[in-house]
Formats: C-alpha cells, sequence, structure tokens
C-alpha cells in the first residue's frame, strides 16, 4: 500500500489509485485498508486506473519540467483532441461530460469558475461559447464567485477549471454552485481528482502530468477543451451547420502539427535565448492583446512574474489610452499579440502608439507577416491558423520567454518563491 498527496509520487509502484473525499479517512495495515468517514462509519470508494506511463512524470532530456512540458504541446494537444471528434458527422463527443443534447438546449447560461492560469484559459472560453453556441458567459475568479452569494439557477452549466482538480477556492465554487442545483461540469487534468468526482460531468484534459509549477500545457489543453464544449453545445443547439462544423474540426486537426512546427523552430534556434540576454535585467513588462486574445496577454504576464519574479501586467490593447500608456518608455518593454485578425490594424496602431513614446515592441505575429516586422523591434512568428484557434497557439512564444528569462536569471522555473503546483489551503 502507498500514501501519496499526489499520482506521480507512485506511479512508479502502482496504477490502482483510490482518492480520499473531504472528510474522510483510511486506516492502512500490512493486511490492506479500511475508509471511513471521520466518525468511523465505512464508506464506499471506488480506485481509479492511471494510464499514464512512469516516464511522462519524469524531465527526461529537459532541464525542467517546464520545459519539458513547453515543448510537449505538440504531443499533449493530440492527445486532448483524441478520441472526441467525429469526422463522419462532424461532430464533438464528450460522453464523460453527461451533458445529453436536450439538457444543452436547455441551458440558459455558462458560468466558468478557477484561479490563475486556469481562470485565463476561461477568459478564452467566454469567446468560445457566445460565438459557437450562443449562450451569454460569465467568468469569474472562484475565490470571489464563493463568497459572492452568486445568482445561480438550475438552467445554468457552471464549469470548473482546473489542473489539479483540487484548488480550493475551485471546489469551493463548485459547492457553491451545486447547492443551487446548477449543472455542474470540470475540465481537469488529474483523472480521479476532486473536481472531476463532484461534478455532473468532466472533460479531461488529457495532457498527461503537468508537473511544473507555472502552468503551460494544462493551459493549451483547456483552451482546446473550451473550443471542444462550445463545438458541441452549439451542434446540440443546433446552431452550427455540418459545414461550418467539418471546417472547424479541420483546422483543429491542424492545431497539433502547427504547434509542433512552431515549438521545433523555437527549440532550435537562438531567438528566445537572446530576447532572455537583451531583456533579463527589465523590472516591468506590459502585455496588450485583443479579442480573444486579450486573454492571452494576461496569462503571458503570469508565466513572467510567477517564474522569473519581474511585474508584468496583461491588459486588453484597447484599455492603453485610460491608463497604462501613461507607464510606456524606455525601461517598461510592451509585448503585443498580433495576429492577422480582425483587429490586427488596430494592434498595429497600438504598436506605433508605444514605439511613439520610446517603448520597445516584441510582437506575437504571423511568421509571413512583412508588415510587423516594419513596426515592431522583435517578433515572436507564429503560424497562422483560424482565428478562434490562435490563443492556443499565440501563448507557446510566451511561455518560452518566460521560461528563458527565468533561466537567464537564475530563478527555481519548476518551483518558483511562495508558490505551490496546487493550492490546496485558503
Ligand atoms: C499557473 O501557472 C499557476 N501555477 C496558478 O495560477 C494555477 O493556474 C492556479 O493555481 C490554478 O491551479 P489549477 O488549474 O490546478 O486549479
Amino acid at each position: 500500500m502507498y500514501i501519496a498527496s499526489d499520482i506521480p509520487a507512485i506511479l512508479r509502484h502502482t496504477r490502482e489509485v483510490t482518492f480520499l473525499e473531504s472528510r474522510q479517512m483510511a486506516v492502512v495495515t500490512a493486511g490492506g485498508v479500511q475508509f471511513s468517514d471521520l466518525d468511523g462509519a465505512p464508506v464506499n470508494h471506488t480506485t481509479v486506473h492511471i494510464d499514464w506511463n512512469p516516464t511522462a512524470a519524469e524531465k527526461g532530456a529537459y532541464r525542467h519540467f517546464m520545459q519539458k512540458e513547453i515543448f510537449e504541446q505538440g504531443r499533449s494537444l493530440t492527445d486532448t483532441l483524441r478520441s472526441r471528434l467525429d469526422f463522419t458527422n462532424h461532430a464533438v463527443m464528450l460522453e464523460s461530460l453527461q451533458l445529453p443534447p436536450a439538457r444543452a438546449r436547455s441551458l440558459e447560461k455558462v458560468t466558468i469558475v478557477a484561479c490563475g492560469t486556469s481562470y485565463y484559459a476561461g477568459l478564452v472560453g467566454k469567446y468560445y461559447l457566445e460565438r459557437l453556441a450562443r449562450l451569454p458567459v460569465e467568468v469569474d475568479y472562484a475565490s470571489e464567485f464563493r463568497y459572492r452569494s452568486p445568482i445561480v439557477r438550475p438552467d445554468h452549466l457552471v464549469v470548473a477549471i482546473s489542473q489539479s482538480g483540487e484548488t480550493v477556492d475551485t471546489l469551493a465554487a463548485l459547492e457553491e454552485a451545486r447547492d443551487q442545483g446548477a449543472v455542474t461540469a470540470a475540465i481537469v487534468n488529474v483523472v480521479g481528482s476532486q473536481a472531476a468526482r463532484v461534478t455532473d460531468g468532466h472533460i479531461y484534459m488529457q495532457a498527461g502530468p503537468e508537473i511544473g509549477v507555472a502552468s503551460t500545457k494544462a493551459f493549451t489543453a483547456s483552451v482546446t477543451d473550451l473550443f471542444l464544449l462550445a463545438l458541441y453545445l452549439g451542434q446540440c443547439r443546433g446552431l452550427l451547420d455540418p459545414e461550418t462544423r467539418a471546417t472547424l474540426i479541420r483546422d483543429l486537426t491542424t492545431l497539433p502539427g502547427l504547434a509542433g512546427e512552431l515549438l521545433d523552430r523555437a527549440a532550435h534556434g537562438t531567438r528566445y535565448h537572446d530576447l532572455a540576454e537583451r531583456f533579463h535585467t527589465y523590472h516591468n513588462f506590459l502585455y496588450l492583446g485583443r479579442g480573444i486574445n486579450y486573454p492571452v496577454a494576461r496569462e503571458g504576464a503570469l508565466k513572467l512574474k510567477e517564474i522569473s519574479y519581474i511585474h508584468a501586467e496583461g491588459y486588453p490593447a484597447g484599455e492603453m489610452k485610460h491608463g497604462p500608456i501613461a507607464l510606456v518608455d524606455a525601461s517598461m518593454p510592451t509585448v503585443v499579440i498580433a495576429p492577422r485578425d480582425h483587429v490586427y490594424d488596430k494592434m498595429i496602431s497600438q504598436i506605433e502608439q508605444v514605439k511613439a513614446r520610446g517603448g520597445l515592441v516584441l510582437a506575437v505575429a504571423n511568421e509571413d507577416d512583412e508588415i510587423i516586422r516594419t513596426k515592431a523591434d522583435f517578433v515572436l512568428p507564429i503560424p497562422p491558423i483560424n482565428e478562434l484557434l490562435t490563443p492556443i497557439l499565440a501563448v507557446m512564444p510566451l511561455q518560452i520567454f518566460a521560461y528563458e528569462m527565468a533561466v537567464r536569471r537564475g530563478a527555481d522555473v519548476d518551483q518558483p518563491r511562495n508558490l505551490a503546483k496546487s493550492v490546496t489551503v485558503e
């Protein structure tokens, strides 16, 4: 019998795992284990088979877990999509969600609750669900939702996003939603974690173990799962004709390959290493994005601050004139996410405004974009893809930049100071 706080610690010894629920205990003896509640009354328990391979939870040839988890996103995205796309009917299959089409059609609102990186993934999900499923979406920090006496009804779907499935604020928000009769779901990476067990249904990220405290592949996996959820709800609600679904599914299937190309080019060049050499002494960064890439600006800023300890803020680009532009000068570089989408021209003028005030600009942009090279000081290239899917690619240069900056500054990349991989206490 093995007792551990997390699966990777015992994966080499066993794949059969039983999770303790809240307010339960287990008495382990040489003869086996007895499960009971805190009053000693026996409780039922289920054993989960963990199909991760033990090496998945090891660094291998990489210097840090975070580095490995960034550069394996081509494969993790393939796994996230595995067995969820029906190419014959151009449909999405999400059996584990336990949300039949009739129930999906009765929904009037979606609320997403999460923390940190998972919250920023939820902000992307809002664009997906409102665009593809035409449902109003509210995205809230779980730590705020749980204390706000939120208005939740039985025709609301409350979706928790959590890599660990054990974040205390997110679990408490789910409890609040459940108490008010909402349909609950979890987008979660750790198999059998509490968030997967206390909800009506779940979508596993299927990204494999994420060990680095800074979340990377779980972000791209949860954004992909939110896209699948929006596609599924749109098809249940009869809003997406087969041709539209076929196009979106086709674009989705190009994602792992494009991610792999982006990551391979980054791994075999010195662009990010050189940028870290140039910028590792700066103390403040501004990250700007618009529309569906505004949440990516927030996530990119979080990556930099949590592992390199450099202050960084993510902002919607349109907000610059309402305050942040006062900060811009040569000592405060601005990272801009500017793929060729429907707000591209706005982002170009944003870059010009920053440059006019003496600011340095690093732009995440399409690799074939000749204009941006004449505007920005540095370009972080991504391949073109359906506008809705750009967040999943655009975040990768920001993950790599943050990683290289932390390494150049000698920070503890996998276990940054003051942080834990899973925040299980308030
Ligand atoms: C992200 O890099 C951080 N480690 C942190 O913000 C994290 O996303 C947050 O604590 C939520 O964790 P969860 O996804 O496991 O719920």
